[in-house]
C-alpha cells in the first residue's frame, strides 16, 4: 500500500491552515491523567464497544469534551502498570528503553535524562505547573521530577473519608463539604490556578502546561454517595466471560493482586487463583462502586473544563485526556491491571485541539500512549521531536511514537497497523518479559525468558503464546496459537511481533500507511 499524494497534500495543507488560524492563540495545553480508567465511558460505546452496563455509564462531561475532540477508539499503553505506562507516555519511549518495568525505578537514575512532556512545554516558554498524580509517585520519581515543572509540584493526600480498610465506600455528599475527597481538593487546586493564566491572573499573559492527574476511579472505590444512583443494581451485571480464556497459559494469569489488600477481601480469604472468582455479590458490588467513582470521577473533570470555559481559555487550550492503563473488572475472573489482555492494554485516549477537532473526529486507527508526546507537539507548532535511534540512551529529547496528526485530517486512515505492549512475570525465579502485538483483527503475545542484565528477550525459550481472534473474540475467550486453521496468521503475527515497534512505524516504514 502506498499513500496517496492527494492526503499528503491535504495533510500538509491542513497543517499549514492550522498553524495560521491558530498561531499564537493556541498556545496552552490542559493535560488530564486519570488512574484506572477503562474505556468504559459514554463516548466510547458503540458496536464496537458495547456497554458493560444498563443503561451505560454517565460521563456527560467526558462524553462533551470527546464530542469536540478526536476520539481514539483503540489507544494502547505501553505496559498495563501506573509507572511503566506514565514513564513511557511522559518520555514518549517504550518500557525497554525507560527501564521502568516496576513502580521503584526513576528513569533518570537507571536509563538516561530524557526529557518529559511538561519539561518540553516547559523548554518552550510555557509555564509547567502539576498537581495530583502525574508521575506514579513522589517516591520513585525524584520528588515529582522537579525538572519538569516552572512552579514546585503539588500533590494532595487521601482525606479523612478515604481510609483504606475496605475496597469501596460509598461517603455521604454532606460529609464531603468539610473533609473534601483527594480528587475534589486536585479539581479545585485546577480550577485555582486556571485563574492564575486567565485574564487578569498573576501569569495571564504566560502560555501553560496544566497537568491534573486523578485518583480515582483506583482502588479503594470511593466516592459520594449520590453517583451510585446512576447504577440502581438491576443495571449492574455480570461479567460474560468469568473464566480465563481457553488454553490460556498460566503465564498469561494475575491474581488478584492490589485488592487482595483491603480487610472485605481478606474476609473472604480469596486465592485470586486461576479459574477461580470472587462471589457473584462481591463483584456485583465491586463493579457498581468502580462505575460511581467513574461517573464522580467525570464531574470533577467536568468542574474543571467548565472553568477553562467561564474564563475564555477554552478556545486557545489544547486539551487532552487519558487512562494510564485498561482494568479489569472480574472478566475472565481478572481484576485490576497488570496483564497483556486487551482489557489492561486499551486505554482512554481524547485531545481536542480548538479549531480542528470541533465538529468531533472518531478514529479506529490503532494508536499508542507514546504517541501523545509527539502529537501535542506538533499540535501546539512547537519544534517536532526526532524518532529516536535503536540506542537512544544519551538522547534526550526524541520519540518511540509518532505524531498522531494526519489521523486529525483523515480519520479513517490507517496510521499505525499495530500497537505493543509488554508486562513481565517472574516463575521459579526465571525472568520473563510477555510481549504482545495489537493488529487490526488480532493480538498475539508471545512470553520469552528476559534478561535485566541485557535487556532482552530470548525468544528461544517461551512459557507461552496466545493469539485471540478479535474478528469472532473480542473478549479475547479462546487462545488459538496452536489450532492449524491460524497457523499462517500466527506465523505472520510472530515475525511482526520480534520485529518490534519500529517496523510498524510510519515514519519509520510508510509502507504500514493505508489511507
Ligand atoms: C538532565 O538534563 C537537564 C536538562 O534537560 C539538566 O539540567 C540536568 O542537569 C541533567 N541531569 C543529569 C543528571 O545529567
Ligand atoms: C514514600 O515514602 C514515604 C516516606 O519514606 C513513605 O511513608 C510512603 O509510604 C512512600 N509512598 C509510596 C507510595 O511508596
Ligand atoms: C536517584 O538518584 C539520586 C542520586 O543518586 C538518589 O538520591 C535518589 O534516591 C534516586 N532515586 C530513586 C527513586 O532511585
Ligand atoms: C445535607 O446538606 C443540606 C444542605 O446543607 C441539608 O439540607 C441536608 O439536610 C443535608 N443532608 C443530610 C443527609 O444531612
Ligand atoms: C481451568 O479450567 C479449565 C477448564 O476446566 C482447565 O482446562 C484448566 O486446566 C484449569 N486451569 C487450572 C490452572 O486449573
Ligand atoms: C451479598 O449478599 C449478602 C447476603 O445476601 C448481603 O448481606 C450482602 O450485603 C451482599 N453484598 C453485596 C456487596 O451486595
Ligand atoms: C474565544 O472565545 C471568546 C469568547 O467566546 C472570544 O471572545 C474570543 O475571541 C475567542 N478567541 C478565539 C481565538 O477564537
Ligand atoms: C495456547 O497457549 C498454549 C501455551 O502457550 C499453547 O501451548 C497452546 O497450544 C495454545 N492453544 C491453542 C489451542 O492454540
Ligand atoms: C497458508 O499459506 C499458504 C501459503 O501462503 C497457503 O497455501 C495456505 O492455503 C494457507 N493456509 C491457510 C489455512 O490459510
Amino acid at each position: 500500500m502506498v499513500i496517496q499524494m492527494s492526503e499528503i497534500r491535504a495533510y500538509l495543507l491542513a497543517v499549514v491552515i492550522g498553524t495560521l488560524l491558530r498561531g499564537y492563540d493556541c498556545k496552552n495545553v490542559l493535560f488530564i491523567v486519570i488512574d484506572d480508567l477503562r474505556p468504559d465511558l459514554g463516548c466510547y460505546r458503540g458496536s464496537d464497544f458495547p456497554a458493560t452496563t444498563d443503561p451505560p455509564i454517565y460521563s456527560p462531561n467526558i462524553d462533551q469534551l470527546a464530542s469536540k475532540s478526536i476520539l481514539f477508539k483503540r489507544a494502547h499503553v505501553q505496559q498495563a502498570l501506573c509507572s511503566p505506562s506514565r514513564t513511557s507516555f511522559l518520555t514518549s519511549r517504550r518500557p525497554d528503553t525507560t527501564l521502568v518495568w516496576d513502580l521503584n525505578a526513576y528513569w533518570r537514575n537507571v536509563s538516561g535524562n530524557f526529557t518529559t512532556i511538561p519539561q518540553y512545554f516547559k523548554n518552550h516558554g510555557h509555564m509547567s505547573v502539576g498537581m495530583g498524580k502525574i508521575f506514579h509517585s513522589p517516591n520513585v520519581s525524584g520528588h515529582d521530577d522537579p525538572i519538569s515543572w516552572s512552579l514546585p509540584y503539588h500533590r494532595e493526600n487521601p482525606g479523612k473519608l478515604e481510609g483504606h480498610e475496605r475496597s469501596w465506600k460509598f461517603v455521604p455528599d454532606n460529609d464531603t463539604i468539610a473533609d473534601p475527597l483527594q480528587d475534589m481538593r486536585i479539581a479545585k487546586d485546577a480550577i485555582t490556578t486556571l485563574g492564575y493564566f486567565a485574564k487578569g491572573g498573576k501569569y495571564q499573559n504566560q502560555p501553560f502546561f496544566l497537568a491534573v492527574g486523578f485518583i480515582r476511579p483506583h482502588l479503594p472505590f470511593i466516592s459520594p454517595i449520590s453517583y451510585s444512583k446512576h447504577y440502581p443494581q438491576e443495571s449492574v451485571i455480570l461479567p460474560r466471560n468469568p473464566l480465563p480464556p481457553v488454553h490460556m497459559p498460566p503465564v498469561a494469569w494475575t491474581n488478584i493482586n492490589e485488592l487482595s489488600q483491603y480487610d472485605d477481601m481478606v474476609a473472604l480469604q480469596a486465592s485470586g487463583a486461576i479459574n477461580s472468582s470472587l462471589p457473584d455479590n462481591t463483584t456485583l458490588g465491586l463493579r457498581k462502586a468502580y462505575y460511581s467513582a467513574v461517573s464522580y470521577l467525570d464531574a470533577m473533570v467536568g468542574s474543571v473544563l467548565d472553568e477553562l470555559k467561564r474564563l475564555n481559555l477554552d478556545n486557545n487550550t489544547i486539551v487532552s485526556l487519558i487512562g494510564d492503563h485498561g482494568y479489569h473488572l472480574g472478566e475472565h475472573g481478572l481484576w485490576c491491571k497488570f496483564t497483556n489482555f486487551e482489557l489492561a492494554t486499551h486505554a482512554p485516549m481524547i485531545i481536542r485541539i480548538p479549531g480542528l477537532t470541533d465538529q468531533g473526529i472518531v478514529t479506529e486507527s490503532l494508536v499508542e500512549m507514546v504517541d501523545l508526546f509527539p502529537t501535542l507537539v506538533e499540535a501546539s507548532g512547537l519544534p517536532k521531536l526526532p524518532v529516536c535511534p535503536p540506542n537512544s540512551k544519551s538522547v534526550r529529547t526524541c520519540t518511540e511514537g509518532e505524531s498522531l496528526m494526519p489521523l486529525v485530517s483523515n480519520p479513517s486512515m490507517k496510521w499505525k497497523n499495530a500497537a505493543f505492549s509488554q508486562y513481565p512475570r517472574t516463575q521459579s525465579m526465571t525472568n520473563i518479559m510477555g510481549y504482545t502485538i495489537r493488529t487490526d483483527e488480532h493480538r498475539y503475545t508471545e512470553w520469552p525468558e528476559f534478561s535485566y542484565t541485557t535487556h532482552t528477550p530470548d525468544w528461544t525459550r517461551l512459557h507461552g503464546k496466545e493469539l485471540y481472534d478479535h474478528t469472532i473474540d473480542p473478549d479475547e475467550n479462546v487462545n488459538r496459537s496452536a489450532d492449524p486453521l491460524y497457523a499462517n496468521i500466527t506465523r505472520i503475527l510472530k515475525a511482526r511481533l520480534h520485529a518490534g515497534w519500529r517496523d510498524s512505524s510510519p515514519s519509520i516504514n510508510p509502507s504500514v500507511i493505508v489511507g
